[in-house]
């Protein structure tokens, strides 16, 4: 690379973003352009207004990240964009941009896996990541669980999702007993205040014995103790107010407890479950749930427990981000993986 400043570029799905990282970990800029406040109402992302809001953001979203770092197009040495997986009309959008940058101004292109970012991400600020590493990706879209044995090695998937995803799980809990959008962070903070213990959700095992994840057993669950509590919905879709624990009934604030205890006990089981098996060196948590306060108490816990380093990162940086998109373009990048003028979104892109 000519100069070590890479430009991330990421719109995989409600947040248009945008990065400047220099090296491995000097992270000069990250701006995230929220869409939450377009799709809040709809309780979730609606594909066709996210593409727009894409295209409207896009420009200033980059213009930013490169006004807040002090660089021009010519400084850079690379620029990196998400290719997928994610959706469609959004990935074309930074994928265009990414392709003009690159053309206009003669700069080598990264093309980066989304779930590949939410993995680097956790070299942006760990600067050693003990090998072999397990990685839990769990977010709106996805629920993985990736090993890297080597630092040439793939990413092999030891675990996925047969279903919903466990933030799908959270999204889609909130919007059934009114609580707005996205449901993680209100649910987060609001089962502070439950019981974990009040409602009984069985932890869902394969019967094939296999690490997959499964998680539309729990949102059936949930809502048979709504109708079997009389729990009645409440009324934040609109977003104006953000429900506190005052306003929700305690046997909601228990169901919500009792819910998010069911999510934490799987993903934490499952992942340590791998550890075992594959005798990983540390964990990384990454995607919008791994912000969860109890998914990362409990892991930390169980990572004392076993000896094992759970690695996170800043909220910031563990959400849908740009600055994770230049940390995996800067390594393509360095290795000489370069994309061409041919690169086109592929949304259903796996990693490993
Ligand atoms: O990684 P991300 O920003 O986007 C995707 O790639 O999907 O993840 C968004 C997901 C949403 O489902 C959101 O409800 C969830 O992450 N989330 C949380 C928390 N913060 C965000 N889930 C549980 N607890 C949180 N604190
Ligand atoms: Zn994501």
């Amino acid at each position: 690379m000519k100069s070590r400043l890479v430009l991330g570029i990421e719109s995989s799905c409600d947040e248009t973003a945008a990065a400047i990282l220099e090296g491995p970990r000097n992270l000069r800029s990250s701006i995230v352009a929220s869409q939450i406040p377009v799709h809040r109402r709809f309780g979730g992302v609606v594909p066709e207004l996210a593409s727009r809001q894409h295209v409207l953001a896009v420009d200033t979203v980059v213009r930013d990240a490169m006004s807040e770092a002090g660089c021009r197009f010519e400084d850079l040495g690379g620029v990196a964009v998400t290719y997928g997986p994610g959706l469609v009309g959004s990935l074309l959008v930074g994928i265009q941009v990414a392709k003009a940058i690159s053309f206009v101004h003669g700069i080598p292109l990264a093309a980066v896996n989304h779930l590949e970012g939410h993995v680097c991400s956790l070299a942006l600020e760990n600067e050693e990541i003990p090998l072999p590493a397990l990685y839990l990706v769990v977010s709106g879209g996805h629920t993985s669980l990736y090993l890297r044995r080597r630092a040439d090695s793939r990413y092999e998937t030891l675990a996925r999702t047969r279903d919903d995803a466990a933030g799908e799980a959270y999204d889609k809990a909130a919007k059934y007993l009114g609580l707005g959008y996205p449901g993680g962070p209100v649910i987060d903070r609001l089962a502070k205040h439950g019981n974990p213990q009040a409602f009984a959700f069985g932890i869902p095992k394969m019967s094939d014995r296999s690490l997959d994840f499964s998680f539309s057993g729990l949102k059936t669950a949930l809502l048979r103790h709504v109708k079997s509590a009389g729990i009645e919905p409440l009324d934040f879709m609109d977003g104006e107010k953000d429900p506190g624990p005052e306003d929700c009934p305690r046997p909601v604030l228990d169901l919500l407890a009792s819910f998010q205890e069911a999510i934490v006990a799987t993903l934490v089981t499952r992942t340590f479950k791998a550890v075992g098996a594959e005798r990983a060196a540390c964990v990384g948590l990454a995607g919008g749930v791994a912000c969860n306060s109890r998914l990362r108490e409990a892991m930390a816990a169980e990572g004392r427990r076993q000896g094992v380093p759970v690695l996170v990162t800043r909220p910031a940086l563990t959400t849908d981000n740009a600055a994770m998109i230049a940390r995996a373009g800067w390594e393509h990048l360095e290795a000489g993986r370069l994309a061409d003028m041919s690169l086109n979104a592929d949304p259903g892109a796996s990693l490993g």
